[in-house]
């Protein structure tokens, strides 16, 4: 059966792809950044995954605003990136992991989480630039499923519906008949708001206890309604769903491999984890 090797979460803000593409990386603003990434890329060349599920929210380049669906699950052989009007440059297409996905999402219909199946899907920012992050180097070395939930038009999913998600994704992937080693990512947040009166909204206290809740306590979010994280994390903050989502596929109790939180990058407090099974 295939192996979780553990979970990787991070922001995803497009700036990020110019300042890669910059070379920027050493800069003093961005340095405090990237350099979260390096105990993060010494434990990828440790656990050798050869694929991950990677839980994001589409910002309009696959689904746009008059079809959202609230759950949808990749199942192509490759998903092409497109530019998005950021100015940064296209990626190279990911490959999927087919016989992954339809085994996801057989098992998801059979758990009754009500899913879109996506057999051609575009993927935008917030799946291209954290795997340029967590694979800085040449071309990405793991295959892909892609899961994007719907934090971008109400009403959103509840955090305790992700948790469940995600749980039932994680249980999934052991359940494979593959030897293959699997990671699990989750992209977004942490709290910021780019919009209307709260613009620039950030809320550290916030973001730092539910980090810590990822690997002591991780229901604790779910305890919060969606308008209740909304007004905690700012109206794109929102998004610490996928990293919900990505802890509950973890099995069991959780070591922290590493975390990084910097404010602020772009208007967004970044931040990013690495968990690994206790066991
Ligand atoms: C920005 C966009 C995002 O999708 C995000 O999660 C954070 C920031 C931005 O435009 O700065
Ligand atoms: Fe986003």
């Amino acid at each position: 059966m295939a192996r979780i090797v553990g979970g990787l979460t991070t922001s995803h803000v497009p700036a990020i792809g110019r300042a890669i593409d910059k070379g920027l990386q050493g800069e003093p603003y961005w340095k405090p950044f990237f350099d979260g990434f390096l105990p993060v890329h010494a434990w990828l060349k440790d656990v050798r995954p050869d694929v991950a599920v990677v839980f994001y929210n589409d910002h309009g380049l696959n689904f746009f605003l008059d079809k959202m669906p609230t759950f949808a699950v990749g199942a192509a052989a490759q998903y092409c990136n497109a530019d998005e009007g950021w100015g940064i440059p296209v990626m190279p297409p990911f490959q999927g992991e087919p016989d992954l996905s339809w085994h996801l999402i057989e098992r998801l219909v059979e758990h009754e989480f009500d899913i879109t199946t996506c057999q051609e899907m575009r993927v935008d920012h917030a799946f291209t630039l954290p795997m340029k992050l967590f694979w800085p180097e040449g071309d990405c070395p793991v295959t892909t499923v892609p899961i994007c939930i719907n934090t971008v038009q109400f009403p959103l999913p509840t955090a305790h519906r992700c948790f469940m998600l995600g749980r039932a994704v994680g249980e999934a992937i052991e359940s494979w008949e593959s030897d293959k080693r699997v990671v699990v990512i989750g992209t977004g947040g942490l709290s910021h708001q780019l919009d209307g009166q709260r613009a620039g909204f950030i809320n550290k206290p916030f973001d730092l206890r539910f980090m810590a809740s990822l690997v002591d306590d991780p229901q604790w979010a779910t305890r919060f309604s969606i308008h209740e994280l909304v007004e905690k994390t700012g109206t794109q903050g929102v998004e610490l769903l996928m990293w919900l989502a990505t802890r509950a596929a973890v099995p069991g109790p959780v070591r922290k491999v590493h975390s990084n939180y910097h404010i602020p990058i772009s208007n967004t407090a970044a931040g990013m984890m690495a968990l690994e099974p206790a066991s």
